[in-house]
């Protein structure tokens, strides 16, 4: 009905009551009177409204008129509401399911660290229970200080990985921090016990059987050398052979130090070793170094900053002495090498520039692969073993650092360490 119809049917009734009303020449009681029972029905439909509107939802009582049209207006945008609530909860319960069956922990936590849910995997893996444990601030429960201040450290784009006591068995877990809503955080943490055992027995093999390998080699070397010294009293056919042995050997030697060298770096954790490291200085000690094992190379410092850098003297030395000797060996004799320390915006680069012979761009993404080598038949001649670069890297990836490589054939290379300036 609308307003217009409304306001007809008013009028009618004023005009029946005012004409019932003059007849017996009481025209203004009769409307009035017709009136306050309009009125009064109006406030019995405006009760019932209310009363429906209180009450538990169902539908609405009957009606007439604009009052009928008002209660099926209202009815249906009540209907409307309670079916895309009860999509959303639908929703919400098909992923909280989806979460509740995953293997991996997920919890979900409110804006000021409180726990609003979590999986049944996280019971195991942080000794939490649901829903005994919501409400109650996340970090109060989990008894771990690496936990804790990764989760209150804000920076979630890398990442956490650490070792937790469950019951009295030792496990590794990795936890992974996502943002959503209006500043709640959705936790994934994953029990990588497995991955890292594997890892450590693959670096374990490596390290024993570079270690077993040592001294048979230096028995064989021994002999090549003691040979050699002798050489005058040698057929001169097996000279050649001998030389060539004693070439080998020398190269497994250096493998196996490297190799060595590798799974130390791996092993040592972060902190271990940490010492405020003079660049300057360190640079200094190379460039001495270099001058002595290269002579005919022109080894330049560049050093525009004292900046000194949390880290492992022995492992950046190792880092920096194999860019340099790259630097050399990769570029024609007399060709200048640069070793710069530079501070840029919040960070500090230390880099190693040449103009020698240059990579070609495929080979980049590959480099610190170990035993990668771009070209086997010229790296044979300068005797490398391709573990270099993958040095470079674990040191870098030790000391949170960058390595980046530019390089143009026929031009020259620069390998820089991108460090990033703290405090
Ligand atoms: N400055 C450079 N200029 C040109 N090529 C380079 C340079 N540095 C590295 N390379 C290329 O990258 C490859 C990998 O270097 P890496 O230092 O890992 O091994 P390597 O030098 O062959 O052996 P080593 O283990 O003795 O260092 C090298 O074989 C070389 O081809
Ligand atoms: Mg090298």
């Amino acid at each position: 009905m609308s307003w217009y119809a409304f306001a007809i049917k008013v009028f009618v009734v004023i005009a029946v009551a005012a004409a019932v009303g003059a007849l017996y020449g009481r025209a203004i009681e009769v409307v009035t009177l017709a009136l306050l029972a309009l009125f009064g029905f109006w406030l019995y439909q405006m009760h019932r409204v209310q009363r429906w509107l209180k009450g538990p939802e169902g539908s609405p009582p009957d009606a007439h008129g604009l009052w009928g049209e008002l209660l099926a207006r209202i009815y249906f945008q009540q209907r409307k509401n309670s079916e895309a609530q009860a999509q959303l909860q639908a929703t919400v319960e098909y992923l909280q399911d989806s979460f509740a069956a995953m293997r991996d922990g997920v919890v979900m936590v409110d804006e000021n660290g409180a726990i609003k849910w979590l999986n049944h995997a996280v019971e195991q893996l942080l000794g939490l229970r649901y829903p005994d444990d919501a409400g109650q601030t996340l970090t109060n429960l989990v008894r771990s200080p690496e936990f804790n201040s990764y989760f209150l450290g804000r920076d979630y784009s890398k990442p956490l990985q650490y070792m937790a006591l469950v019951g009295s068995k030792r496990i590794h877990l990795r936890v992974e921090i996502t943002r959503f809503g209006e500043g709640e955080r959705l936790l994934f943490i994953r029990d990588v016990s497995n991955a890292v055992r594997m890892e450590q027995m693959r670096s374990d093999f490596v390290a024993n059987v570079s270690h077993e390998l040592r001294t048979p080699l230096t028995v064989i070397s021994g002999y090549l050398s003691t040979f050699l010294d002798s050489a005058q009293e040698l057929p001169p056919r097996y000279l050649k052979p001998l030389q060539q042995m004693s070439q080998q050997a020398q190269r497994m030697e250096n493998m196996l130090k490297d190799l060595l060298w590798l799974s130390r770096i791996e092993s040592e954790t972060r902190t271990d070793h940490r010492e405020l490291v003079d660049i300057r200085g360190m640079l200094q000690e190379l460039r001495d170094e270099l001058a002595e094992a290269y002579p005919e190379s022109i080894v330049v410092l560049d050093l525009d900053t004292e900046l000194s850098i949390h880290g492992d003297y022995r492992q950046l030395y190792s880092a920096v002495s194999n860019l340099a000797i790259n630097a050399i060996k990769y570029s024609r004799p007399g060709s200048p090498v640069t070793l710069r320390w530079h501070a840029q915006d919040d960070n500090c680069l230390l880099q190693v520039q040449d103009e020698g012979i240059g990579i070609d761009p495929v080979h980049i993404p590959r480099l610190t692969e170990r035993f990668y080598r771009v070209d086997d038949s010229r790296n044979s001649a300068t005797g490398g073993t391709g573990l270099g670069l993958a040095i470079v890297k674990h040191v870098a990836v030790a000391h949170e650092a960058q390595l980046q490589i530019e390089s143009k054939p026929g031009q020259g290379s620069t390998f820089t360490l991108v460090f990033p300036t703290r405090g």
